[in-house]
C-alpha cells in the first residue's frame, strides 16, 4: 500500500466512525432508542480517539471526541469580548411595549419591520467562530470581559463545533434547559437545583466538563455578527445562522407592512408568526398567556428592529441598544446591593451562609437580611458580596435573593463566594454532608448558644425574659453553658452589668420558675434535637412514647422501627431519635434537666394508670375489628401498656392482632411462629 492509500483509508476509517457515532449519539439521545450497548459505542469512540491520536492532521474539527470533554480541572480563565455584549432595556407593562414601537418607528421616519423572540431564561454566552470552527465560548460577564468556557460548551449538543461554511463571526445565544429535563436530572441529584436556569449558569461554570456532557443543556441562536456580511435585516441574519447549522426558535415572529418580506419569512420560518406590525400586541398577549406551558422558561419577550441599516442609526446608549426592548413579565421586588455573606452556626452545627444586604424596601417593609440556605444555592446564583441582586419574598413572608442583576467587577474578575473551610466561631474545619456544611464541633459557643436560644425561645420552653441577647451575655459570663444550668445559675450575678437591675433579674427568675411546669412535649421539643420538633414532640406522645424514659429505653435497644411505625414519622427521623437519644451526652443533659425538676413524662399518663403488662412485647396489628375501630384503638391499648407497635411482622414480632380480613401478614406471622391473637382473646388479656 502506497503512504497516500494507507492516509486514505484512515482517513476514510475516521469519516465513518464519526458518522455511526453521529448516528448512535444520536438514537440514544433524540430518539431513546440505542442499537449498541455503551460499551460498543464506547469502543467506537476509543478507536476514533486513538487514530486522532496518532494522526492529528486527519482529525475532523467537529469531531464527536471534542463533545466529550475531559476531566481536567479548568480554572475558568477570563476572556475578553471582541464584540460590545450588550443588555437589554426592559419595561413591564403592554402599553411600554406599544409606546416603545410608536416612538421607535418615529424616531427613524421609514417603515420598520419588527421580530419577536421569548425572552429565554437560561445562561447567556457568546461563541467566537474563526473560518467556520468554534474557537471560544465566553460567558456574559460584565460584558467586556467573560469566563472562557469554551470546553464546557463544546458538549452541549446545539452548539455547532464546525458550521457549513469557513465563516468568521461571533453569535450570541442562550443556553437553556427544558423543564421535564430539569426535574428528571433534579429529581437525580438530589433535588438541590433551585430552577433550570440555576442549573444550567451552574453547569456552563462546572469545572468539569464531562460532567457537562451529562447534563441535557440547549442551545438557541439570536443574534449573529459577522466579519463581514452583506445581510441586511435580522431575520436574514437569523436565516443565516440556521443554514450554518445553528437551533433558532421556531416559537419567533415577524412583523412587517412588507408583504414580500411577509411570504418570505413564511418560507423561511414555518413554524413562525407572520403578520402585520399591528398584530405584535396580540401576539404579546397570547406569548404570556402560553407562558405556562412552554417546555421550557422564558421570563419575557424581546421586541427587536429588524432592519440592521435602522439598529445603526437608532444606536445604543452605554448600556444596551435603542433598537430592542425587553417586556418582562414579571417586575422585580426591589434591586439592591449584597454587602457580604455571613454564615450562622445552627445549634446542631449546620453552617447557613446570610446575605447581609443594603436595606431595601419590599412589599412595606425594610429587607436587611436574607438566607442563602447553602453553598449550592450561592454557586447557582453565582453570588458574591458587591452584587447588585434582585430581591423578592417568597410567598410573600420570607425574603429571598432571586437572582444576580449585575454583578460586581473586581480586580479578579466576576466572583463567586464560596464556603470558608472552617467554622468562623470555633475553626473546627467544616464538613460536608449532603447540600449542607456542618461545624461538628459540640464545644463550639455558636453552637451552645444557639442551643441555649432555643430551649427558652418560642419553639422550647418560651422562657419570659431570657432573650437571645441575655443567654449571650450569661454564656459569656460563664453562668450558663448547658440548657440544664439555666436552673442552677446564679441570675443574681447579673445584676448590674449592661442594663440589668435587680428588677430585671428578678423578672428572669420569675420567668425560669414558671417554665419548669412545662408539659412534657415542651421540653422535648426544646431539647433542640435534631429529630424533634413541636408536632414530632405530640406526635410521640401520642404514639405511646409517653416518657423520656420510654423513649430512652427504645433507643438504647437500637429499635428505630418501633418509631418508625408512627404515622407521620420518616425512617430517616427515626434513626435520628435513636442516635440523639443514645447519645451519653444528650442523656447527661437529660437527667440534669430532670433533676431540674422538668416534666420528664406526659401528664395525662403519669401515675401508671395500667400495668405495664406488656412492656417488651412488640405486637402488629391487622385486619378490622368489631371493638378497635380504626384499629388505632387497639394499637393505644398495646402502647398504654407498655408494647411497642409495629408496622409489619418479621421475626422480632412477638404478637400478631389479627382481625377479620387479615391477610399475608397473618400468612407470615404463622410462618414464623409469631403469636396470634384474635380480638376476643385480645379483650381478655387486657
Ligand atoms: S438580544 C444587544 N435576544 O436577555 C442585545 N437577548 O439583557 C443582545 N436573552 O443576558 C440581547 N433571550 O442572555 C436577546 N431572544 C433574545 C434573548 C436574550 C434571552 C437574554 C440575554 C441577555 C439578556 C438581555
Amino acid at each position: 500500500m502506497t503512504q497516500d492509500s494507507h492516509t486514505s483509508a484512515i482517513r476514510e476509517r475516521m469519516r465513518a466512525l464519526e458518522r455511526e457515532i453521529a448516528r448512535h449519539d444520536e438514537l440514544y439521545h433524540k430518539y431513546a432508542r440505542p442499537e449498541v450497548s455503551d460499551a460498543e459505542f464506547d469502543a467506537l469512540f476509543t478507536e476514533l480517539r486513538a487514530l486522532e491520536e496518532a494522526h492529528p492532521g486527519l482529525a475532523s474539527p467537529d469531531s464527536p471526541t471534542l463533545r466529550v470533554g475531559n476531566d481536567l480541572v479548568n480554572d475558568l480563565p477570563e476572556a475578553e469580548h471582541t464584540i460590545p455584549v450588550l443588555s437589554l432595556d426592559k419595561c413591564y407593562s403592554g402599553a411600554d411595549i406599544a409606546a416603545w414601537i410608536a416612538k421607535t418607528a418615529r424616531a427613524d421616519g421609514q417603515a420598520l419591520s419588527f421580530v419577536l423572540e421569548e425572552k429565554l431564561d437560561g445562561a447567556s454566552i457568546v461563541l467566537y467562530y474563526e473560518d467556520g470552527i468554534l474557537t471560544r465560548a465566553v460567558t456574559r460577564g460584565n460584558g467586556r470581559i467573560g469566563n472562557d468556557v469554551t470546553a464546557n460548551a463544546r458538549t452541549i449538543r446545539g452548539i455547532p463545533l464546525a458550521l457549513a461554511r469557513p465563516v468568521t463571526l461571533a453569535v450570541r445565544g442562550e443556553i437553556f434547559m427544558r423543564r421535564e429535563n430539569f426535574a428528571r436530572y433534579n429529581e437525580s441529584a438530589g433535588g438541590v437545583y433551585v430552577n433550570p436556569r440555576n442549573l444550567a449558569a451552574g453547569t456552563l461554570r462546572s469545572v468539569r466538563s464531562s460532567a457537562v456532557a451529562h447534563v441535557p443543556l440547549e442551545f438557541f441562536a439570536y443574534e449573529g455578527f459577522f466579519e463581514d456580511s452583506a445581510l441586511d435585516r435580522h431575520s436574514a441574519i437569523l436565516a443565516e445562522l440556521a443554514a450554518l447549522g445553528f437551533p433558532i426558535n421556531p416559537a419567533s415572529g415577524l412583523y412587517s407592512e412588507d408583504a414580500s418580506l411577509q411570504a418570505w419569512a413564511r418560507e423561511t420560518f414555518p413554524e413562525w408568526r407572520v403578520g402585520d406590525p399591528a398584530a405584535i400586541m396580540q401576539a404579546v398577549g397570547d406569548a404570556q398567556a402560553a407562558r405556562a406551558n412552554l417546555a421550557y422558561d422564558i421570563d419575557g419577550l424581546v421586541l427587536k428592529v429588524n432592519e440592521i441599516e435602522a439598529r445603526v442609526r437608532l444606536g445604543y446608549t452605554a448600556h444596551h441598544p435603542r433598537w430592542a426592548i425587553a417586556y418582562k413579565f414579571e417586575s422585580p421586588q426591589a434591586v439592591t446591593r449584597l454587602l457580604s455573606i455571613t454564615v450562622q452556626v445552627g445549634r446542631n452545627g449546620r453552617i447557613t451562609p446570610v446575605a447581609e444586604l443594603e436595606p431595601v424596601a419590599v412589599s412595606g417593609s425594610t429587607i436587611a437580611r436574607a438566607t442563602l440556605h447553602n453553598e449550592d444555592y450561592i454557586r447557582q446564583l453565582e453570588l458574591a458580596a458587591g452584587d447588585m441582586v434582585a430581591i423578592s419574598r417568597r410567598g410573600d413572608v420570607i425574603p429571598a435573593v432571586d437572582r444576580v442583576i449585575e454583578k460586581a467587577e473586581t480586580a479578579e474578575g466576576a466572583l463567586v463566594w464560596t464556603m470558608p473551610p472552617a467554622c468562623p466561631c470555633c475553626g473546627t474545619g467544616l464538613v460536608q454532608r449532603g447540600a449542607h456544611h456542618f461545624c461538628l464541633n459540640r464545644d463550639c459557643c455558636d453552637r451552645l448558644v444557639g442551643r441555649l436560644a432555643h430551649f427558652a425561645g418560642k419553639a422550647g420552653l418560651d422562657i419570659e425574659g431570657l432573650g437571645g441577647k441575655t443567654l449571650l451575655l450569661a454564656f459569656e459570663k460563664d453562668l450558663v453553658r448547658h440548657p440544664s444550668d439555666i436552673f442552677t445559675a446564679d441570675w443574681t450575678r447579673l445584676v448590674d452589668m449592661d442594663g440589668f437591675g435587680e428588677k430585671r433579674v428578678a423578672n428572669i427568675m420569675q420567668g425560669i420558675e414558671a417554665a419548669r411546669s412545662r408539659p412534657f412535649a415542651q421540653v422535648l421539643s426544646a431539647l433542640g434535637f435534631e429529630s424533634i420538633g413541636p408536632s414530632l414532640a405530640e406526635l410521640l406522645i401520642n404514639a405511646g412514647f409517653t416518657s423520656a424514659a420510654k423513649i430512652i429505653e427504645r433507643a438504647r435497644e437500637g429499635d428505630w422501627e418501633v418509631f418508625a411505625a408512627t404515622e407521620g414519622l420518616a425512617e430517616q427521623s427515626a434513626r435520628q431519635i435513636v442516635h440523639e437519644f443514645s447519645d451519653p451526652r444528650n442523656l447527661a443533659e437529660l437527667e440534669a434537666l430532670a433533676r431540674a425538676g422538668l416534666c420528664m413524662e406526659n401528664a395525662e399518663n403519669k401515675g401508671a394508670e395500667y400495668a405495664q403488662s406488656m412492656q417488651g412485647q412488640r405486637w402488629c396489628v391487622t385486619g378490622s375489628f368489631e371493638h378497635y375501630n380504626p384499629r388505632d384503638l387497639a394499637m393505644d391499648e398495646v402502647k398504654k401498656r407498655g408494647g411497642a407497635v409495629i408496622s409489619g411482622v418479621s421475626s422480632k414480632t412477638t404478637h400478631l392482632l389479627a382481625g377479620t380480613g387479615a391477610g399475608s401478614k397473618l400468612q407470615k406471622a404463622k410462618d414464623l411462629g409469631v403469636r396470634i391473637v384474635r380480638e376476643d382473646e385480645f379483650m381478655e388479656m387486657l
